[in-house]
């Protein structure tokens, strides 16, 4: 994570879309997922992705992070061009620079929630900072349960190993896709809570896909996706401004 200045953060890009497709196979069964999409993420700022089911969401997401290959435009981390970049440094960029809480938790099953939340500095030959270790295991409640494997968790203890994974290496941009899909919803508040925290303190990036308008509403803005396009942007959500806009796309896609 860079510590830039608070007057410089408002303009930052950690990460940008330029003309983004993505089509999966080919003729009759030809999807666009991704079509023509231009997004900026901008730095120490909590983005929420919204849209239905389908909409790219997840596609974009995983083409802007670098773990999807995309089929035109552009993706740029930071300063870097990922189009650029051969498949060792695209691994080295992900591994540096990126952080992910993915829905399913990808948690390592032989490895203890410690040792889980430690594997990617462990393979970058990083070592933590103990401090900031203690502060995100703290905070996601895990500190009586770092010896315990991922069988033995609960489904939202597994996904806060996952959040603390994510946190843990100070990322320049941390992605998450429905990363309290799975928590109850204290737990997805205290989640939510800290991620935003760590926005506005530590001046963390964090891009969120997220069904929930209670989640997003934690995001300083939200980007609507249907269709593969972005259709909407909101800034400052409210659970409220964020169902209300919800309610409309309902509308819409049964008139049309
Ligand atoms: N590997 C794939 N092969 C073919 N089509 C795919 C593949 N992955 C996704 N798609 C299609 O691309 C479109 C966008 O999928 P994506 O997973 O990005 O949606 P999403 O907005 O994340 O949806 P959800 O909210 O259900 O997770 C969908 O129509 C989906 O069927
Ligand atoms: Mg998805």
């Amino acid at each position: 994570m860079t510590t830039t200045p608070i007057a410089e953060r408002a303009t930052a890009v950690a990460a940008r879309a330029t003309d983004l497709s993505k089509v999966y196979g080919q003729g009759e069964t030809q999807v666009v997922a991704l079509d023509r999409v231009s997004v900026d993420f901008g730095q120490a700022r909590f983005t929420a992705i919204m849209g239905p089911s389908g909409s790219g969401k997840s596609t974009l997401m995983h083409c802007v992070a670098g773990l999807d290959s995309f089929s035109s435009g552009s993706v740029r981390i930071g300063d870097t061009e990922l189009g650029s970049l051969k498949d060792k440094q695209l691994t080295k960029l992900r591994r540096d620079k990126i952080g992910f809480i993915f829905q399913a938790f990808n948690l390592l099953p032989t490895l203890t929630a410690l040792e889980n939340i430690t594997l990617p500095m462990d393979i970058a030959g990083r070592k933590p900072d103990k401090q900031w270790l203690d502060t995100v295991i703290r905070m996601v409640g895990l500190s009586d349960r770092l010896t315990h494997r991922p069988a033995q968790l609960s489904g939202g203890q597994q996904q806060r190993v996952a959040v603390a994974r994510a946190l843990a290496s100070k990322p320049d941009i941390i992605f998450g896709d429905e990363p309290t899909g799975n928590l109850d919803s204290r737990s997805g508040a205290e989640v939510l809570g800290f991620l935003r925290n760590s926005v506005r303190e530590l001046g963390q990036t964090v891009v969120m896909v997220t069904h929930d308008p209670v989640a997003a509403a934690y995001a300083d803005r939200v980007v609507f996706l249907a269709d593969g396009r972005i259709v909407d942007e909101m800034q400052q959500p409210t659970a409220d401004t964020v169902l209300d806009r919800m309610k409309r796309f309902d509308a819409t896609s049964r008139t049309s």
